[in-house]
C-alpha cells in the first residue's frame, strides 16, 4: 500500500487537535482495497458547540484584520498546499481511490480557490450612492457575515472545502468544516496547513463525524450565520428546513443531470474528447458530468462508435497504478446503483455499445466498473431521471435544435450543460436557452476557480468561485449619514 509520512487523525477545534468529546471514532478505508487507513473522531453536537464558541471568539479579531493581512495568510496557505500537493494527493487517492494524477490535479484546482480568494480579500469594495436630498450621504458597506460552516462531499475532498473556506476567510468570516466521512483525511491535512499558515486558532475548525447531528447542531445555533453545502438535492431541502430556525443563509450546490448536446456540425473528435473528459472524470462521480448525451441523427452512429472505442481504451484500476484513468467507485452501494441503471436501461431497450459490467482487479475490492456506453436510451429509463454517479454514458438521438433544447431542459435540475457545434449563432442561441448555471460550449471541463459555479432550479442556491463566491460570506449594509449645515460664517 502507498503510504504518507503522517496522517492527521484528530479533529481541529479552536486550534487544538482533539478527539471527539464522546470518545467515538470511525474508520477510514481505501475503497480500492478495503485497507484501513486511519481511525478518526466521530464528532457530534458537543464538538460543534465547542467549535462555534471558538469561531465566535476568533471572529472579532479576524474580521477586523485589514483585508491585505488576511490576503497574505491565504496566499501562504496556497503556497503550502502547492508545497504539499503530493502528500494531499496521496491522501486523496488512499481515501477515495481517485487516480493519483487526477487527485494531484484536484489539489492544484483547490489551491487555485485559495489563491483567488487571497486576491479577493483585498478587493471588498463598498459604494457611495447619491441621496435624494442635499444633507445626506449614503454609504453601502460590505461586511463579513460572521461565523459560517461548510458540509462537503467525498467526490472532491480538497476542492469543495477550498471553494468554501477560501472566500469565507477572505471575507473575514470564521468557518467550521464538516468533511465527508469517507474522505476526512485530506480535509484534516488542509487544517494542518491552515495552522502552519498562521491563521489564528478558531478561525477554521474541522470536525469529521455524524452528518445529520452536526448539521442540526450547526443550524440550531443562531451564531452560525451561513452554511454552505455541496451534496444531494434531497439533503439540501432538509437543510433549508433546519435553516429556517434562525434564518441562516444557505449556499447550496446540489445534484445535477447534465445534458451534453452534440450537433451534426460539431467537430466530432473534440466532442468525443469532451464527453470522455466530462463523463469519466472521477469515475463519473461528479455533479457536473455528462449524464444524458444527445447526438443529432446525422452523426449519431459515428459518435457512438468513436465514444465506445475511446471508452474501451481507458485504463481502470488502483488509483496508484501507472496510467490509470478510472479508479474504483466509492462504495458497494455506488456499484449496485450503476448496475441497476444499466440493467434497467437494457431491459427497456437500450444497447450496450461497450462495457456494461464490473471489472475484477486482482487483489482489490470488487468496486471497479468498466467505462460503459449505452445507445438507444429513451425517457422512462432510470438513467434518464436520476444521477448515476458512475462511468456510464447514455446516448440519445435527436433531430432538431428546438427538440434538443426542450429535452435538455426537461428536468428539475439545472447545474451544468454542454453543447458542441461549429455554428457560432447556434452556440449562442442554445447556450442562452439552456436553463443551467454552467454551460460548456465546445468544452467538457468548464470548472475553474475564477468563475461562478452553481445551479438553476433544484440544483441549488448561490454561487461559488471568482468574485461571486465572496457574496455568500458578505452582508450588505447601508449607512444613511445626515450632514449638518455648515456653520454660519462671520
Ligand atoms: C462537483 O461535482 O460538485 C464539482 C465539480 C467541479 O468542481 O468541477
Amino acid at each position: 500500500m502507498q503510504t504518507v509520512d503522517r496522517i492527521q487523525d484528530k479533529a481541529l477545534i479552536g486550534g487544538e487537535w482533539v478527539p471527539a468529546r464522546s470518545g467515538r471514532t470511525f474508520e477510514v478505508r481505501n475503497p480500492s482495497t478495503d485497507a484501513l487507513i486511519a481511525t478518526v473522531p466521530d464528532g457530534g453536537a458537543e464538538d460543534v458547540a465547542l467549535a462555534i464558541d471558538a469561531a465566535s471568539a476568533a471572529l472579532p479579531a479576524w474580521r477586523a484584520l485589514p483585508g491585505i493581512e488576511r490576503s497574505k495568510k491565504l496566499r501562504t496557505l496556497y503556497d503550502l498546499m502547492i508545497r504539499d500537493a503530493d502528500r494531499l494527493a496521496t491522501l486523496m487517492t488512499l481515501e477515495l481511490g481517485k487516480p493519483y494524477a487526477e487527485a494531484r490535479g484536484e489539489v492544484v484546482y483547490a489551491a487555485g480557490f485559495i489563491e483567488w480568494s487571497a486576491e479577493e480579500a483585498k478587493r471588498i469594495y463598498g459604494e457611495t450612492v447619491q441621496a435624494f436630498v442635499p444633507d445626506k450621504r449614503l454609504l453601502v458597506l460590505r461586511q463579513a457575515i460572521g461565523v459560517t460552516a461548510s458540509i462537503t462531499p467525498w467526490n472532491f475532498p480538497a476542492a469543495m472545502i477550498a471553494r468554501k473556506m477560501g472566500p469565507a476567510l477572505a471575507a473575514g468570516c470564521t468557518m467550521i468544516a464538516k468533511p465527508a466521512s469517507k474522505t476526512p483525511l485530506t480535509a484534516l491535512a488542509m487544517g494542518e496547513l491552515v495552522i502552519e499558515a498562521g491563521i489564528p486558532a478558531g478561525v477554521f475548525s474541522v470536525i469529521p463525524g455524524r452528518a445529520k447531528e452536526i448539521a442540526e447542531a450547526l443550524l440550531s445555533d443562531g451564531r452560525v450565520r451561513a452554511l454552505s453545502f455541496t451534496g444531494s438535492t434531497e439533503v439540501g431541502k432538509e437543510l433549508m428546513v433546519l435553516a429556517a430556525q434562525h434564518v441562516t443563509k444557505l449556499g447550496l450546490e446540489l445534484g445535477g443531470h447534465a445534458p451534453f448536446l452534440v450537433f451534426d456540425d460539431a467537430n466530432i473528435d473534440l466532442a468525443v474528447a469532451g464527453a470522455l473528459g466530462s463523463k469519466y472524470r472521477n469515475a463519473g462521480q461528479t455533479c457536473i458530468c455528462a449524464n444524458r448525451i444527445y447526438v443529432q441523427s446525422g452523426i449519431h452512429d459515428r459518435f457512438v462508435a468513436a465514444l465506445a472505442e475511446k471508452s474501451a481504451s481507458l485504463k481502470v484500476g488502483d488509483g496508484f497504478g501507472e496510467g490509470i484513468n478510472i479508479g474504483p467507485l466509492v462504495d458497494d452501494r455506488a456499484v449496485v446503483k450503476v448496475e441497476e441503471h444499466v440493467a434497467d436501461a437494457v431491459a427497456k431497450g437500450a444497447t450496450v455499445a461497450v462495457g456494461g459490467h464490473r471489472l475484477a482487479i486482482e487483489g482489490h475490492a470488487d468496486r471497479f466498473y468498466a467505462p460503459t456506453v449505452l445507445s438507444g436510451v429513451t425517457r422512462g429509463m432510470k438513467i434518464m431521471e436520476e444521477e448515476t454517479f458512475g462511468p456510464v454514458a447514455p446516448v440519445i438521438r435527436f433531430d432538431t435544435e428546438s427538440e434538443a433544447i426542450r429535452l435538455a431542459n426537461d428536468t428539475p435540475y439545472g447545474l451544468a450543460a454542454y453543447l458542441y457545434t461549429r455554428d457560432a449563432s447556434r452556440l449562442i442561441r442554445v447556450a442562452e436557452a439552456l436553463e443551467y448555471g454552467i454551460v460548456g460550449a465546445n468544452d467538457g471541463l468548464p470548472s475553474t476557480p475564477q468563475v461562478p459555479f452553481g445551479g438553476f432550479k433544484e440544483s441549488g442556491l448561490g454561487r461559488e468561485g471568482g468574485k461571486w463566491g465572496m457574496d455568500e460570506y458578505l452582508e450588505t449594509k447601508i449607512v444613511s449619514w445626515g450632514i449638518e449645515p455648515a456653520p454660519a460664517e462671520g
